[in-house]
């Protein structure tokens, strides 16, 4: 099947709302799209659709029982398991605002819910509700936490509801064509970065002290890793520079993987000489142990007395011969968040910073969202909520896609 979305694997849920007969319409849009569809209803979606159409438009029988099991491809497959596993998106439209709080307060008491405790894709969830019920502070909250968890809820449209006397108001279920255009926003990222030689460098460094012993830190590796992967996916030729992450090589590029913070100078400036632009996400230790030694270092009594010493500023090395080359670094602050992270721009002649929080609840060390402030050189400043490191990587690689349309039309 040609189209956007084809090859790619959506579950497609729907609750018991009023706007569940629009999901049909919703189901034909995707299926025409090339997306192999899922579909999954809740009893109470039956209670306002049919199976039927669902079958028909997606080719397959939708998914309504935990039991006994429905739509197992073998004996002893577990639907609400492997699908979830497969899916490159989940979309729940409607989403009632029962569904939503069993999301959140994850529930898992019949298929859908179940399921959605295995999501491990984006899930889209478009809401569809009464504005009062769409109003009251237990959906509010729920919607909250499911956003901060880096789950995409659509805002609902603002304009009649299906009963007349319900007049105007917010909780009508956004239509078919704008929640396509969202799934396809997710699903099939632009070629904007075709032909630029992009360096990413990503996760911590490791500096070594004695046969078995350094110091590290906490980056995980997943914004840089996600920068990378996203990258690719739009058209850039990227070399990832890797501390010692855990996560396995991202799929279309190329991964050097380095330990210490010279490695990672070495590895990342050669890359430099060649590239269009530069993503630097990784957590570069500032310090090494002066004396490293080859052999372990024998227990004492008494405490012991490391001498640290600097590592290169790999950033300010890259900033300073530039050029036209576009370069982005992060700053991750434990407090005074924006200034340093101004700072840190001037100083190291960046084009864009991504200014991350790094305490408290807004944590985006190792974790699998982060809430960041986007600065330009310019000054511009914008501030984003807590998102999915892969949704904030989209949005970094939107500017810089920006960035690298004006560098190639002053060329
Ligand atoms: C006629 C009718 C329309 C309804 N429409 C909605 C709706 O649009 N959104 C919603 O959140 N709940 C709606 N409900 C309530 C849900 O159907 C109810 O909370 C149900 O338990 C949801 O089950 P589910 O989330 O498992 O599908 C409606 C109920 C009725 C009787």
């Amino acid at each position: 099947m040609s189209g956007a979305l084809a090859g790619k694997r959506i579950v497609l849920g729907v609750s018991g709302g009023i706007a569940a007969y629009k999901a049909v319409e919703l189901a034909r849009q995707l299926a025409l799209q090339g997306a192999e569809i899922q579909a999954a209803l809740t009893r109470s979606a039956l209670a306002f659709v049919q199976s039927l159409p669902f079958e028909v438009l997606t080719g397959r029988a939708p998914i309504s029982r935990m039991f006994p099991i429905e739509g197992a491809a073998h004996p002893g497959d577990m639907p609400h398991i492997s699908l979830t596993g497969r899916a490159d998106l989940i979309v729940i439209a409607p989403a009632t605002a029962n569904l939503i709080g069993k999301f959140a307060g994850g529930i898992g008491d019949d298929f859908l819910s179940t399921l959605l405790l295995s999501a491990r894709s984006p899930v889209l969830v478009v809401p569809a509700m009464n504005p009062r019920m769409w109003s009251s502070p237990a959906v509010r909250e729920n919607v909250k936490k499911l956003r901060e968890r880096g789950h995409l809820v659509m805002e609902p449209g603002v304009g009649r509801m299906a009963r007349a006397e319900e007049g105007e108001g917010s909780g009508r279920m956004p239509e078919p064509e704008a929640i396509l255009a969202e799934v396809l926003r997710l699903l099939v990222p632009p070629h904007d970065l075709a032909g630029m030689r992009l360096v990413v460098s990503a996760g911590p460094t490791r500096e070594r002290w004695d046969a078995v012993r350094y110091l590290t830190n906490r980056s995980s590796g997943k914004m840089g890793y996600a920068l990378a992967a996203a990258a690719a996916a739009r058209g850039a030729e990227v070399t990832l520079v890797s501390g010692p992450a855990g996560l396995p090589d991202p799929p279309g590029l190329r991964t050097v993987r380095v330990e210490s913070a010279a490695e990672m100078r070495e590895a990342v400036l050669a890359a430099w000489k060649e590239a269009h632009a530069g993503i630097m996400a990784a957590a570069v230790s500032d310090y090494r142990p002066a004396q490293p030694t080859e052999r372990k270092h024998k227990k004492k009594d008494g405490p012991l007395t490391l001498k640290l010493e600097r590592t290169a500023d790999i950033l300010a090395e890259m900033g300073k011969a530039k050029g036209k080359r576009l370069l982005v670094g992060f700053a991750a602050e434990t407090g005074d968040l924006t200034k340093n992270a101004k700072d840190k721009l001037r100083r190291k002649g960046l084009d864009l910073i991504v200014a991350n929080l790094i305490a408290g609840e807004e944590d985006a060390m190792g974790a699998d969202a982060a809430t960041a402030i986007l600065i330009r050189a310019g000054g511009k400043e914008e501030h984003f909520p807590r998102l999915r490191k892969d949704a904030l990587a989209s949005a970094i690689l939107d500017r810089l896609a920006e960035m690298w349309q004006k560098v190639k039309s002053t060329k």
